[in-house]
């Protein structure tokens, strides 16, 4: 495929640790995202689309409710600034989070360290805009090297068939490798784990209206490896 865009070496996710001395999962090792079983019941849609939106671009034309941050406060940042060197875990729910109990307890009953806890709602982008939003993220910072990898857990709430999110692995070059890429389907109650830090990632949503999903930060560890194997495929 074709495309007016494509990262180069002067892109800000090559800037992002890729290889580090942190506990990672081996269920992620080959690919960097493992699918797990489609949600079996249906979280409320007020649940979602009720909550505090805060205008914040990653990834396309995205707006974010937080439901738990680092302070509790809705805040959209990463955890990090001048004055706290937060690691992207240890969160605390927002106000947010009254709104939205269903949602609450799937994260809370996870049993793992969270982080970052938001809903995104993102507008319709077909594959050559996707592209342009296409990175890494930067989970990691300020984690110590001896505490498990942060990575992200995604569940979609709305039912949006015809779109996916598009992962490729790192190249030698750090770039994304076009023969690593993977296209997880996007319908109502899809979950999978995936190592944002590693694989550059982007939503193609091909549809006429905003799609919401569910966006977790969590640390690697027994208790995540649990969780994944119970909850596979
Ligand atoms: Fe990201």
């Amino acid at each position: 495929m074709t495309t007016t865009f494509w990262p180069n070496a002067q892109h800000w996710s090559c800037e992002i640790p890729l290889n580090t001395p942190h506990p990672r999962l081996d269920v992620l090792e080959a690919h960097g995202v493992v699918r797990l079983r489609d949600l079996d019941f249906v979280i409320p849609a007020h649940e979602y689309l009720h909550l505090e939106y805060m205008d914040w671009k990653s990834g396309g034309d995205t707006n974010f409710a937080p439901i738990a941050t680092a302070d509790g406060e809705l805040d959209c940042r990463g955890f990090w600034n001048a004055d706290n060197e937060h690691t992207d875990k240890d969160a605390r729910f927002t106000s947010n989070a009254a709104l939205c109990p269903t949602i609450r307890d799937y994260v809370a009953d996870i049993g793992v360290n969270f982080g970052r806890v938001r809903t995104i709602k993102l507008e319709p982008q077909n594959y050559d805009t996707a592209i342009r939003s296409f990175h890494r993220d930067d989970n990691n910072r300020f984690n110590p090297e001896t505490d498990g990898w942060v990575v992200r857990s995604w569940l979609e709430l709305t039912d949006n068939p015809d779109s996916y999110m598009l992962l490729m692995d790192c190249g030698s070059d750090g770039l994304p490798d076009r023969s690593t890429e993977v296209r997880v389907p996007l319908h109502r109650g899809s979950r999978f784990v995936v190592d944002t830090q590693r694989l550059w990632h982007v939503v193609v949503h091909n549809g006429d209206a905003p799609r919401y999903a569910l966006i977790t930060s969590l640390e690697s560890g027994p208790a995540l490896d649990l969780w994944i194997a119970n909850n596979a495929q």
